[in-house]
């Protein structure tokens, strides 16, 4: 694996950094506490390439590796981690996923305008009582001839309100169990469907999640991906690939409150001299590095893998169970290095450690990762 950046790969990772500091950074402290989705950056990221930059070129994709979306993500997420969960979903799950699997009359219909950001996708897998435990769909996929007939909730759905394509998975023949599970496209304004209650989150605020409520929603069977009992194999493949894109974001939120620890500590004094000048910072620095650069090796190494056709499952989990771990604990010594002024709005940096919680949840639960983990390494 070459840890050197192409090029390419540093034009794109300059071309997000700028976007993030000139686009994302303003505004992004109110559209935290105002619970407001960021609809202009969202468009300007899809006319930039940020939101499908993996997918072919013919479907207006950026026709990019794993490696340069890694570094988009983690550019994005240093400022507005909303903004890059709806890229992630975006991209990693419904993007990816459409295309991977997809009809090419589906890829024609939807792909094309998802990579450009005219449509925003979200992946609909959690449900009330199917969180984890996601082999244990209620949402119900009735096959009625030509169509499907489609009943229940879904909970925490990433850009629940904002999305005009929902990838709903669900299930066809109960006694199959996950052989019997469908994925299906369910587009915004089909009757039956309601987006409900938009969640009061701790982070991500400025993220719009919600749940879906589906009540004999009729799906034309030209919507479904994949064979029939292909759904859960389609959501677990996908989020293997959604796993980079999350541990990214991890990523990103702790460098991102890395680097802004590293500019107060050499602005700010006690003592008569910088915080930098005293050894306690120095050691909560050096860890704080220490970690981001391991989980920056663990991310590209999953996105390498992805890149060269190779098995990712593992590398994947691994790189977002470590991510998400060292996030914590990198924001909240952010927080510390900036005493007072850490815990309030204004720096940044207790908003970024509000962000960095998520990522240990969603796209699977640190638990799951390490169940992910262990059954590789022991089958
Ligand atoms: N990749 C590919 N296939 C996988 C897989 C993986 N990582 N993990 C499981 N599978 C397959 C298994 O091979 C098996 O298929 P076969 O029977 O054909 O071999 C099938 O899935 C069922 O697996 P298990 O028998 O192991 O079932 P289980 O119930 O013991 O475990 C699980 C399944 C791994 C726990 C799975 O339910 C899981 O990953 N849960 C977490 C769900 C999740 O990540 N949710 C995130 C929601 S989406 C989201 O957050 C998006 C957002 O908005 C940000």
């Amino acid at each position: 694996m070459n840890l050197e950046l192409t090029e390419e790969q540093l034009t794109v990772q300059k071309a997000a950094r700028d976007f993030a500091q000139t686009e994302l950074l303003p505004g992004v402290i109110e559209r935290d506490t105002e619970q407001k989705f960021p609809s202009d950056q969202i468009k300007k990221m899809g006319e930039l390439g940020l939101m499908g930059m993996m997918t072919d070129p013919k479907y207006n994709g950026g026709g990019m590796d794993t490696i340069s979306y890694v570094l988009a993500m983690e550019e994005i997420s240093k400022v507005d981690a909303s903004a890059s969960v709806c890229m992630s979903v975006n991209n990693s799950l419904v993007c990816w996923g459409l295309e991977r699997f997809g009809t090419d009359e589906q890829k024609e219909k939807y792909l094309k305008k998802l990579t450009t950001a005219e449509y925003i996708g979200a992946f609909c897998l959690s449900e009330p009582e199917a969180g984890s435990d996601a082999t244990s769909q209620r949402t119900t996929a009735e096959d009625k001839g030509d169509y499907y007939l489609l009943n229940g909730t879904k909970n925490w759905i990433t850009n629940g309100k904002s999305a005009s394509i929902y990838i709903v998975i669900a299930q066809t023949h109960p006694e199959k169990k996950h052989k019997g599970i469908n994925a299906l496209i369910v587009e915004r304004g089909m009757p039956g469907f309601v987006v409900g209650k938009k969640e009061d989150k701790m982070g991500i605020r400025g993220s719009d999640t919600h749940s879906l409520m589906f009540t004999d929603v009729k799906v034309p069977k030209a919507n479904r991906i994949g064979e029939d009992g292909f759904g859960f194999t389609f959501a677990m493949t996908t989020l293997n690939g959604g796993r980079i894109g999350i541990a990214s974001q991890a990523l990103g939120i702790a460098s991102g409150a890395y680097e802004l620890a590293v500019k107060y500590a050499k602005e700010r004094k006690a003592f008569g001299k910088h915080l930098s000048e005293h050894q306690a910072i120095q050691f909560k620095l050096a860890d704080m590095a220490t970690k981001i650069n391991a989980a920056r090796l663990l991310v590209w190494q999953a996105a390498y893998l992805k890149d060269q056709k190779k098995d990712f499952v593992k590398a994947a989990a691994m790189a977002k169970l470590f991510a998400s771990q060292i996030a914590q604990e990198v924001t909240s010594e952010a927080v510390q290095i900036h005493g007072g002024y850490g815990y309030v709005k204004e720096f940044h940096v207790e908003r970024l450690m509000r962000d960095a919680k998520i990522t240990q949840i969603y796209e699977g639960t640190t638990e799951i990762q390490k169940m992910v983990i262990s059954r590789e390494l022991l089958r």
